[in-house]
């Protein structure tokens, strides 16, 4: 045997470079607003800046931070940027970040409990702070018949909930001789896209997910849905499940949870709620009254990686009855099998979601939690909503543009009076000045400009500046 080797990083050098990339995001973070916030590299220019063939040998640390600076840094949109009102917020936070660099550190792997109990006992503990954190009902903690689950996105956590409502609707049949194409779900006609997959996934089938039709505020009409369920039953098919959205992505419509919970009770359909970005609102009183109804809900979900600085993924999600999900995802081969899992004591989370592996995710929104306090926590929310609430005024001041939905918090759906050929040049000119990033939606047929805060650092400057920018490009738009 040839004398043993060693390439890897030792103790000390990882401290060195870890320092070194702590205080690179330090520093980014201090001059974040001088970059474009959208980056303004064309495709396939940050690939042909890098080299063909990966390297034969290793190389100093120091040349890969200076090339995160060189070749990675302009093609970065910079989510993180305080001007950045694009899509919805992915805000971040110190007390995020150093709890998910503490879970790479660990780099635990929590499929069971017992592959690392602090894993799951800590997630299990933190989603049950949440639900008062969140005035949610009882019957999501795990003390009752419910509990929370980390899964990485809404998107993974819409899927597990179809999945378990078909189980339930097809006496847990399916998973074993698969959908007969009778099971048919409903969401509205602005429902995230998500749901959409999720039927594809799931086996429902993409024209089995039926798209309600939705009112004057883009929120669910509950009496379409009844009719439609009630035409499903008539015509020999299996209702299962509702998605109802607390918040949607496109103009943040909050569907009536209440009415449409009932709806889902009378039928016995399983209720999903996806409150992705704004579940996050219902940390402050105030706003709870926007998911009145939760009572009736099967499953409900939130994105702390949208709105409550939990650095991306971490995506919370409850269930009123575990046995109905663990029912549907649970699988024991052999080599999994252990006594803890045995003994019915514990908790072990590869059966709430679809993966088996996953990451010790809790400790960043434990951090999170812990450094801002629910108090600071509710005064950002508010400040962001507020700041939403005021650019919402100037807009209805100001003769040349127009609302173009509610806003109930923090994402303003607003229009130029000049058509959608004057608003698409607006946004791409605010985009590519690089002074700010902001998306479009189509609501009522019309392009629509869409302004969400929800970034950590957004203050009034950065808001006002927006609206500053916004005005000057519409004056340069011929009349
Ligand atoms: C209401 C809603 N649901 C689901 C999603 C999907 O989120 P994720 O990326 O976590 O799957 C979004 C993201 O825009 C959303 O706004």
């Amino acid at each position: 045997m040839p004398d043993e080797q060693s390439f890897h990083m030792t103790p000390d050098e990882f401290r060195r470079h870890g320092h070194a990339v702590v205080d690179w995001i330090a520093d980014y973070q201090s001059r974040i607003e001088s970059f474009p916030v959208l980056s303004q590299a064309k495709p396939g220019e940050i690939r042909a800046s890098l080299p063909v063939n990966p390297p034969a040998q290793g190389e100093p640390f120091d040349a890969l931070l200076k090339d995160v600076e060189k070749l990675i840094l302009p093609g970065v949109t910079h989510w993180q940027s305080p001007n950045f009102f694009a899509y919805f917020p992915c805000n971040a936070s110190g007390p995020g970040i150093l709890g998910d660099l503490l879970s790479s550190g660990l780099g635990v792997q929590g499929m069971l409990w017992s592959t690392s109990p602090a894993c799951t006992e800590l997630e299990t503990h933190v989603l049950d702070w949440l639900v008062s954190m969140l005035g949610l009902p009882d019957k999501f903690l795990s003390s009752s018949s419910g509990g929370g689950v980390i899964q990485d996105t809404a998107s993974s956590a819409a899927l597990c909930a179809l999945l378990a409502a078909r189980e339930r609707a097809t006496n847990y049949i399916s998973n074993q001789t698969g959908s007969d194409g009778r099971v048919v779900a409903y969401a509205s006609t602005q429902t995230h896209s998500s749901l959409q997959k999720a039927a594809m996934i799931a086996g429902i089938g993409i024209s089995n997910l039926r798209l309600i039709e939705v009112d004057e505020k883009f929120a669910m009409r509950p009496d379409a849905l009844a009719r439609q369920i009630e035409a499903d039953r008539r015509a020999g098919l299996v209702p299962c499940f509702v998605c109802a959205t607390v918040g949607t992505t496109s103009s943040n419509a909050m569907d009536p949870i209440d009415e449409i919970g009932r709806v889902c009770r009378e039928n016995n359909l399983w209720l999903h709620v996806d409150a992705a970005m704004s579940g996050t609102a219902a940390l402050c009183p105030e706003f709870r009254h926007l998911q009145n109804g939760l009572e009736f809900a099967d499953s409900y979900n939130f994105n702390p990686h949208k709105w409550m600085f939990t650095n991306f993924d971490c995506n919370c999600f409850w269930v009123a009855d575990r046995k109905a999900l663990i029912q549907t995802l649970s699988i024991l081969p052999e080599y999994l099998r252990n006594q803890a899992t045995e003994s019915g004591a514990v908790i072990d989370y590869r059966d709430w979601h679809i993966q088996l592996g996953r990451r010790f995710r809790s400790l960043k929104l434990w951090f999170v939690i812990r450094h801002y306090g629910v108090e600071g926590l509710q005064y950002h929310i508010r400040r962001h909503v507020q700041l939403a609430q005021t650019f919402a005024h100037w807009v209805r001041e100001d003769d040349n543009f127009e609302l173009a939905a509610p806003v109930p918090l923090n994402l303003v759906c607003f229009r130029h009076k000049g058509g959608d050929a004057a608003n698409q040049t607006i946004m791409e000119r605010l985009n590519r000045s690089g002074d700010l990033f902001l998306t479009h939606t189509k609501l009522d047929g019309k392009m629509t400009l869409r302004l969400c805060v929800g970034q950590t650092h957004t203050e009034t400057r950065h808001v006002e500046n927006a609206w500053k920018r916004i005005r000057e490009e519409a004056e340069k738009v011929p009349a």
